[in-house]
């Protein structure tokens, strides 16, 4: 490929906004015939979605797959995609971004749960006895685009042109152009503490008017907003932005009440930063007060080859015994610190916090 070619056609990364989403993440079962089932189905996904798509044409269906970085290694060897490495934690005491096991990501998304549900269906029947399921959310859209906590979410992102610009790896990885890296964390929310806050200090804690979604003015944003530590310039001053397409999820009848985050971004560096940002503080201790209300419970990265690599890497085996070296990451915390022994929402800290105004 020539450095200024256009890369190939990434996965469904960049979609118009759905009403429904499932996120699937599984483990790979570690023996050659599971490894073998998963490197086939890889050529499957984009027929599969086509078929069920096919029944609802107008319900927007899509897929994307990503394998995490360790996974990458046992499926499909070198080479690997330049940056990626496994989960980085970030935090300590009760607010930590946990790493927690996944080598597989598949997120679906369709305007029908039924169409979310039939691709789930079909793609993790292809998978049966090689994967583990260890986490599985359908979420949903909830209004104008609100997250479970009242605020739209989403309206920052990049959209068309600007969102293929900051999430599609071009000349930087040519080897893997037309990829992506996709972070996800499953947050639980205490809502009974979010709610009893007044409305103008879940304003002061997110950044934006509750109402009318609109930021709030330099003179009134606290710089431990959670836009304020989520906005990154690059060393000219030009923002750097992310994909987001998050959903809330939950069980009313259990208190269960939650956002499925997941980014896309052509590094994971920039998402790591804002999870820095938001979980030590920048500078550290000026943390996201959104964290006093949210716990993280689930974290993984993630490379998502682009559409043609997908269908290639089927035909992709490492050889045997070969061994890569894998980018090592040391956590920056014991993962143990991210839940309190009771297992509730450790959100203690409220007491003698700072004030959200
Ligand atoms: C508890 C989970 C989260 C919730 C409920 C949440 C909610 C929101 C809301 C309501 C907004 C404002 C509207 C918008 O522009 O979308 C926002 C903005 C944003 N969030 Fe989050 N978010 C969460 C986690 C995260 C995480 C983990 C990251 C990154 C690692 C992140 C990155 C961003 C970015 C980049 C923006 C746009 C900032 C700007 O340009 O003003 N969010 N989020």
């Amino acid at each position: 490929m020539t450095p200024s070619s256009a890369p190939p056609q990434p996965q469904s990364v960049s979609t118009s906004v759905t009403r429904s989403a499932f996120f699937i993440v599984a483990t790979v079962n570690d023996d050659d015939a599971s490894h073998a089932t998963v490197r086939a189905w890889c050529a499957d996904v984009a027929n599969l979605t086509r078929a069920v798509g096919k029944r609802v044409p107008a319900g927007n269906l899509s897929c994307v797959v990503g394998f995490a970085s360790e996974a990458w290694n046992r499926l499909f060897g070198a080479p690997r995609p330049a940056e990626l490495h496994p989960f980085r934690e970030f935090g300590s005491g009760e607010r930590v971004a946990v790493a927690t096991p996944g080598d597989l990501l598949v997120h679906i998304r369709a305007d029908q749960t039924d169409l979310c549900f039939e691709l789930a269906t079909q793609l993790m029947t292809r998978l049966e006895g090689a994967v583990t399921t260890v986490d599985e959310v359908h979420g949903f859209r909830n209004f104008d685009m609100r997250a479970i906590i009242g605020f739209v979410d989403g309206t920052e992102n990049p959209v068309g042109d600007e969102a293929a610009h900051f999430t599609v790896i071009g000349d930087a990885d040519p080897g893997f152009a037309g990829g992506s890296y996709v972070l996800v964390q499953k947050y639980l929310h205490d809502m009974k503490s979010w709610n009893a806050l007044p409305v103008e200090a879940q304003e002061h804690i997110i950044g934006r008017t509750k109402l009318q979604d609109i930021e709030l003015g330099d003179a009134v944003k606290p710089g431990w907003s959670h836009s304020s530590l989520t906005t990154l310039e690059d060393a000219d001053g030009d923002e750097i932005k992310i994909l987001r397409d998050n959903m809330p999820f939950g069980q009313p009848g259990k208190g269960e009440f939650g956002t499925y985050f997941i980014g896309y971004a052509r590094s994971p560096q920039p998402i790591e930063q804002m999870l820095e940002n938001m979980f030590v503080g920048l500078p550290p201790g000026n943390y996201d007060r959104l964290l006093d209300f949210s716990r993280a419970v689930t974290g993984g990265l993630f490379f998502v080859p682009s559409e043609p690599l997908l269908k290639a890497l089927a035909g992709r085996e490492p050889p045997a015994a070969q061994s890569i070296a894998t980018p090592a990451v040391a956590p920056t915390v014991a993962p143990a610190a991210a839940t309190s022994a009771d297992g509730s929402l450790a959100i203690g800290s409220l007491k003698g916090a700072p004030r959200y105004e």
